[in-house]
């Protein structure tokens, strides 16, 4: 790490750091290394310095008559060396701030017994030392965002006199104000008006959140250009044909210096198109700034930034499908004046949580458009259900709202009143509180959640479907209400979903609390304001029952027998905390393998994390070759149904490790286990490649062989369970949660390289 920026840092729970000088958090170490070296933190860091020697050099000053200019006060410092600068207090005019040239000087001046001025004596005295602060520029909106910061929020929440109004409070502090609603309007028709000159006959047409009902205070303006007219505006011009509406375009299209000039939109393909759109917004589009094309993403778009308001916002071409589904959430929103709150609570609750947003794309956890699916889902299945499945509503359209979009059958109402009123009358708060409950055990890897039906669609009838081919099935499936061959949270990963799953059961357990259903008669923070702290509800400590992975018969390959198998997945989780996760292992010589004895009872637990634990010697066992030296088959195997083995982790290897796996060259990526354990090794040498005197983590591994009766295959596993000190549990959690999905990953590859 830099030595001079060392001060500045401030370590934060999940190996993430916070570099208090620039007022920003990151990740983790690397991203931390990043940072110290960036051009903002090193401008900072000078900016500083130059300000500690000023302040160093510089005297305050004050009792001179008001009105005195800087100059007369220059002069008179002068007669001690040379001032540098002279800095009045311009509202007032009583005090000054004199700079000069250096130490020595302002020991000369401090030293005078008394100083007059114009008949007038003067009070001088070194300046205060204060910290350099660095105070971001304020941007325009930045009132309202400073209303929205956290702290605002809780307060305002906790006013409030119930859970319900808590979440009316919640929707008031967030949806657009007027001026904000109408900012958009302008900039949506600016953007209409300075399109329609190169595209004649396209029509700008904002989605998502800006109209969806669900508007949040700076959120994104994701537009749609409909670009059907204006081909065939530009086919008939290129005939003969002139259109008799709108603006020449002739002109736009035949003029010299017209970017359309040579570009046939009929035929263009889509990132042309965008290239161009992206050239106009920039040249074109006042105020518009960091425009950038994005083709890579499922639909490309010309990201920009409107200077002035700092609003941000992407333009699609090939988007008619999110137009649909934007007007059916809003169909939604008016059908049920629960919907809203319910939504912006849920995604307030998952912002803070940091399993929604993406706020940098492309991310692994949920978009706020797949998490208010998820919503209106829980509102269509629970009971009698509040909102109609999409096929109760396309029964219910009429002729003129019969739409095909892209392939797909939008048919659905207008008139949210033929959603029809709910007999379900719950109020927000019980909803609430239903939906952790729902989903903290709910199989999103299993089935696929379909909001056409209104159901949890089994996954072996819904990969025989029609829809299924082209569906990404994967740790979370949600079904599209309209394209049903997409997944909406085919990018959430198994740890987000199981992060999601969790958070839901602790969020379940609070809402269970007479903390969150009344309000503090204490002055203390109850209802949603508890819910919302971030990582607060999720930072409980997991219960033993909670912390055991099951290793299930069928990842026994080959025709091993059940011992040879327990071998060697004891030999593989060894394998795997030694050399691929760079950990230190050693079985304890404790019999914890003996019937009745129970890793959770706190004395073994104790007993376990003392026996044998020690730091091993480096005898350079840091092998990138593992599977050089692998399989064991020395005497340590079990021939017991269990074995227990003690662990100390040294290194933050459960995080970053994508952003490594990316960096390495593709050769390295051949073998899985040998590149996880380059990737390990890489993390550790990042953090030094010494160990430091503690271990991060201990803990005690106990792999169990369990089955009542062998020939059930279905209940025949080996549990891994882990016991560490409670102290340690919190910090523990995320490691585990790493763990969850990546042993079993490692262990079927060390297996599967076991067979002959
Ligand atoms: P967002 O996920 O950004 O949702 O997708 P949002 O409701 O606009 O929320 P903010 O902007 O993050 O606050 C934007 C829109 O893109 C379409 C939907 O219309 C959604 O409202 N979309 C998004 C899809 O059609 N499919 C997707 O998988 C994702």
């Amino acid at each position: 790490m830099a030595e001079r920026g060392k001060d500045d840092v401030e370590p934060l729970p999940r190996g993430g750091f916070r570099c208090r000088l620039c007022r920003v958090a990151v990740a983790n170490k690397p991203s931390l290394e990043d940072h110290l070296r960036g051009k903002k933190h090193q401008r900072l860091e000078n900016l500083r310095t130059v300000r500690q020697s000023q302040e160093l050099r510089s005297v305050f000053v004050s009792g001179f008559r008001k009105g005195t200019p800087a100059s007369e006060l220059s002069d008179y410092f002068q007669t001690y060396g040379e001032v540098v600068n002279v800095v009045m207090d311009k509202e007032k005019g009583v005090y000054a701030i004199v700079e000069l040239q250096n130490k020595e000087m302002l020991k000369k001046v401090l030293s005078e017994p008394q100083h007059n001025l114009g008949g007038q004596k003067l009070r001088v005295k070194p300046r205060e030392k204060k910290d350099f602060k660095y105070n971001p520029p304020r941007k325009q909106g930045s009132a309202r965002q400073e209303q929205l910061n956290p702290e605002k929020v809780a307060q305002k929440l906790c006013e409030a006199d119930d859970v319900d109004a808590q979440m009316s409070v919640l929707v008031q502090l967030f949806e657009f104000s007027e001026s904000e609603r109408h900012l958009r309007d302008l900039l949506v028709t600016l953007f209409q008006e300075v399109f329609q000159e190169f595209f004649p006959g396209s029509v700008m047409i904002p989605f998502g959140s800006s109209v969806n009902g669900f508007d949040v205070s700076g959120c994104d303006l994701d537009l749609f250009l409909d670009l059907e007219k204006a081909k065939h505006f530009q086919a008939s011009a290129n005939g003969s044909s002139v259109p008799q509406d709108g603006a020449s375009p002739k002109l736009a299209l035949h003029s010299e210096d017209s970017i359309l000039s040579d570009v046939d939109l009929a035929s263009a393909t889509v990132p042309e198109v965008l290239e161009l759109v992206a050239a106009v917004l920039q040249k074109c589009v006042p105020g518009v700034h960091n425009v950038q094309a994005v083709l890579t993403a499922r639909r490309p778009v010309v990201k920009f930034c409107h200077k002035e308001s700092s609003l941000r916002g992407d333009i699609s071409i090939n988007n008619r499908l999110a137009v649909c589904n934007t007007r059916f959430l809003q169909l939604y929103t008016e059908a049920d004046e629960r919907v809203r709150p319910l939504v912006y609570t849920v995604r307030y609750w998952a912002k803070q949580q940091s399993l929604a947003g993406n706020p940098f794309g492309g991310g692994p956890l949920l978009t706020n458009y797949a998490l208010t699916l998820l919503v209106l889902y829980f509102l269509q299945t629970c009971s009698p259900p509040v909102l109609p499945t999409v096929v109760h509503l396309r029964e219910q359209s009429g002729d003129t709202e019969q739409a095909i979009v892209d392939g797909w059958d939008c048919s659905f109402p207008k008139d949210s009143a033929q959603c029809g009123p709910s007999r379900n009358k719950e109020s927000l708060c019980s909803f609430l509180a239903e939906f952790f409950h729902v989903f903290e055990d709910y199989d999103f890897a299993g089935g696929v959640i379909s909001l056409r039906e209104g159901q949890l669609l089994s996954l072996p009838s819904f990969l025989s479907s029609e829809a299924s081919s082209k569906f990404k099935t994967g740790s979370f499936n949600l079904q599209d209400p309209f394209e049903l061959s997409h997944n909406v949270t085919a990018n959430v990963n198994k740890k987000t979903a199981l992060r999601f799953q969790l958070c839901c059961r602790s969020a379940a357990k609070y809402c269970r609390s007479l903390q969150y259903q009344r309000k503090s008669t204490k002055g203390k923070i109850w209802g949603l304001v508890r819910l919302f702290q971030p990582g607060n509800l999720e930072a409980e400590a997991p219960t033993d029952k909670e912390l055991v992975i099951n290793l299930p018969l069928t990842m026994c390959q080959g025709k091993d027998s059940h011992q040879l198998w327990f071998q060697k997945v004891c030999a593989g989780v060894m394998f795997v905390f030694e050399d691929v996760l760079k950990c230190s292992f050693s079985e304890t010589q404790q019999g914890l393998g003996e019937e009745g004895a129970s890793i959770a009872e706190p004395e073994a637990k104790s007993e376990l994390l003392s026996s044998g634990f020690k730091r091993p010697l480096d005898n350079g066992d840091d092998s990138l070759s593992p599977l050089a030296k692998r399989p064991r088959n020395g005497p340590w195997l079990p021939i017991e149904k269990s074995v227990t083995w003690n662990c100390a982790v040294w290194h933050h290897v459960w995080l970053g490790r994508r952003r490594i796996r990316r960096q390495l060259d593709p050769i390295e990526k051949t073998n899985l286990l040998e590149l996880e354990a380059k990737v390990s090794a890489l993390i550790s040498q990042q953090e030094g490649e010494a160990r430091p005197a503690e271990p991060l983590l201990r803990f005690a591994v106990r792999a169990q062989f369990n089955a009542e009766d062998t020939s059930d295959e279905q209940n025949t596993h080996i549990s891994l369970s882990f016991a560490l000190d409670p102290e340690q549990a919190v910090a523990f959690k995320d490691f585990f949660h790493f763990l969850q999905n990546f042993l079993p990953q490692m262990l079927e590859q060390y297996l599967a390289a076991q067979i002959p």
